[in-house]
Order: structure tokens, then sequence, then C-alpha cells
């Protein structure tokens, strides 16, 4: 797709702040750090609009990106950052949960991993949870760019593996860095739209 226009329209908290134009919406999860504001970012060609940070937990409201009057990224709170306290942490459990439970107009779910670590506990409670919900998340495995060609494909046959989802081609290696597996996950996003 070739992205003519993006915005940042609503850093939601919590339902009543949804943007009400029911466009379809694609929503990114994955652990604090992992790459999901830099994901939108190389998506949609635009280095600075989804803000990223070498500081975890930097998203800390659900940010409603509008691309091309179609469709809205929707990135979410990084989960799993050992530093927020329980209360914090409940709170953005809740916010997502909300989220994920009663809009309509979500259409596909992106979980990011981290492609240079095996799946973290949390990491397979969400995969778990959305698989629950008949969410079928497609997978993608960030920061490519920093494991060798060989350890790529392995990481890719590990996550299949133990997050299992339903087929191969639902885990796509992806970095924001060199743009690898930007063509393919724009394909499994525009295949919903
Ligand atoms: P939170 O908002 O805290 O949940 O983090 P996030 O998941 O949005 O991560 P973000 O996009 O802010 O990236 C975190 C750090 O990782 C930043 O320093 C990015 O530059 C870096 N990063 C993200 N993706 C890649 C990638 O594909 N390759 C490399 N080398 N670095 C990346
Ligand atoms: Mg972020």
């Amino acid at each position: 797709m070739k992205v003519n226009n993006a915005e940042i329209v609503i850093s939601a908290v919590s339902k009543a702040q949804y943007p009400e134009d029911r466009l379809p919406e694609v929503v990114l999860l994955g652990r604090s750090n992992v790459g999901k504001s830099s994901f939108i970012n190389t998506l949609i060609e635009r280095r600075g609009l989804a803000r990223t940070s070498s500081q975890p937990g930097k998203t800390q409201t659900m940010n409603f990106y509008k691309i091309n009057d179609a469709f809205y990224f929707v990135d979410m709170p990084g989960y799993g950052y050992a530093k927020v306290s329980k209360r914090e942490r409940e709170k953005w459990g809740a916010m997502i949960e909300e989220y994920l439970q009663t809009r309509e107009n979500m259409v596909l779910v992106l979980l990011l991993v981290d492609s240079r670590h095996e799946p973290t506990e949390d990491d397979r409670l969400m995969f778990d949870w959305l698989t629950y919900y008949g969410l079928d998340p497609v997978v993608i495995a960030t920061k490519g760019d920093k494991i060798s060609r060989n350890r790529q494909k392995k990481a890719v046959d590990n996550i299949f593996k133990v997050l299992g989802p339903r087929k191969k081609s639902d885990v796509i290696l992806f970095s924001a860095a060199d743009k690898t597996g930007k063509a393919e996950a724009w394909e499994r996003i525009e295949e919903r739209l």
C-alpha cells in the first residue's frame, strides 16, 4: 500500500475515546521495547510518527494512527516491563482486554515477538489468550537485522513450534532497520481491509 496520509487521531485510555468512524483496525501487541512503534513507522515510511524509544514502556496509551483515511493502526502499550507497578500493569491489562474483547472493527491482530530470544511467558500467555478468543494473531518476529540468516530461520521455526499458529506463514521475520518482511506484512494487512 502506498501511504499518502498518516496521522495520530487519539491517544486513548478507555472505550469512550476510541474513534467513531468505524474504519477497520489493525492492532499491535507485544512486549515493551519489542518494536511495535518502529513497525508502524516502517510500514508507513514515516520515521517519527509513532514514538519509539530505547527506554521500555514508552507507549502507555492506545494510540490510533489513521492511514490513508482507510484504516487504523492501533499501537498498544507493551507488556512485561518489570519496572512498572502492579497497579499500572493491571490498568494496562484491563485497557487492552477491553479493546480486544469489544472492538468490532478490529480486523487483524499482530503479535510482535523478539526474533533474538525464546518467546517469553508473557508472549505465550498473550498468544494463547488471543487464540482462545478466536483472534488468530499473525506473529511478527522483530529485530531480524540483529541476527544471522541462519539464526533468522531457526528463530522463525522455533516461534512457530513454541507458539503454534495455524500455518508457517503466520510468522513473519521483520526488521525496521533493513525492511525485511515489510512487503509480507503489508500483504497480510491488505487481505483484511
Ligand atoms: P513500547 O512502546 O515501550 O512498548 O516499545 P515498542 O514495542 O513500541 O518498541 P519501539 O518501536 O519503541 O522500539 C524499541 C527499541 O528497539 C528502539 O530503540 C528501536 O530503535 C529498536 N528497534 C525496533 N525495531 C528494530 C529493528 O527491527 N531493528 C533494530 N536494530 N532495532 C529496532
Ligand atoms: Mg511503542
